[in-house]
């Protein structure tokens, strides 16, 4: 059984950061999956890893002229062919690129493969993260099934944390599974702790706080991967015995 995480929020809140960090510290002891959920991608980008195709190329590629499979091959078999070839193999964990969504009402058959084989290939691992892009689109077009965590990541500010009630209440309406939601307010500077408590007062989520990190930001800045030694990274490991019971391990 896989324990599967989505990682949602405001733009720039560092949202692709935390999954990151989060698919750094797991893979020392789970067999993870990153799954990048973002159009513009660039969770590769901050793994160091090369990202041979996405998702949306395969159905794109296979629903164009000339895309069709071998004579002898199924759909099927093709689709899970090219599904693997996009699979990028990162230093201790995989990294599934979503790339551009199906366009509106598209329930086409290569789609609805796409979506079972992508959720079969999730339950190979023991943990999925899944980056999402900012805003809602992403829960209502069901970027995964259930979830056993959803991560509402926001700045401390309070347009960001009502960005993360209003998920949090979507998620609900839309009858999504999720075991547990917790709100992550990330960027807090120190002596403002309780400034950041205060926002997430009348949520009724659980709160967790990460500090702003020089090291990250600057990292970030000169285009460097996020290495899973920086004291974001150290916070966040803290947190990964609560947020990612061991018992799921297989
Ligand atoms: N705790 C932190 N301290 C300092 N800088 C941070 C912290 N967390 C994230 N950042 C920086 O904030 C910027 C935005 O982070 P990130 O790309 O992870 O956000 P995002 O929510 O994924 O954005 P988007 O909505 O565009 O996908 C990056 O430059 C990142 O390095
Ligand atoms: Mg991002």
């Amino acid at each position: 059984m896989s324990f599967l995480t989505a990682v949602a929020g405001k733009g720039g809140v560092g949202k692709s950061t935390v999954s990151a960090l989060l698919v750094r510290i797991l893979s020392e002891r789970d067999i993870v999956l990153a799954v990048d959920a973002d159009p513009n991608s660039n969770l590769g980008q901050k793994l160091g890893t090369d990202v041979p195709g996405t998702v949306g190329q395969v159905r794109e590629g296979l629903l164009s002229k000339g895309g069709q499979p071998p004579r002898d091959m199924s759909k099927q078999e093709y689709l899970k062919l090219k599904l693997r070839e996009i699979l990028a193999e990162g230093n201790g964990f995989d990294l599934l690129t979503m790339g551009r969504p199906e366009g509106p009402g598209c329930y086409c058959y290569v789609n609805n493969l796409l979506r079972v084989f992508v959720d079969q290939l999730m339950d190979s691992y023991t943990q999925v993260i899944i980056d999402n892009e900012a805003g809602m689109e992403h829960l209502s077009r069901r970027t995964a099934r259930s979830m056993d965590l959803l991560i509402l990541v926001s700045d401390p500010t309070a347009v960001g944390v009502a960005t993360a009630v209003r998920l949090s209440q979507l998620a609900e309406e839309l009858d999504l599974k999720v075991k547990r939601k917790v709100l992550l307010i990330n960027g807090v500077r120190s002596g403002k702790e309780a400034k950041a408590e205060q926002l997430a007062r009348d949520t009724g989520l659980e709160l967790f706080l990460l500090h702003d990190d020089e090291v990250v930001r600057e990292a970030s800045s000169s285009g460097a991967t996020v290495k899973g030694d920086e004291p974001l990274a150290s916070e966040l490991r803290e947190l990964v015995p609560n947020l990612f019971p061991s018992n799921k391990r297989t």
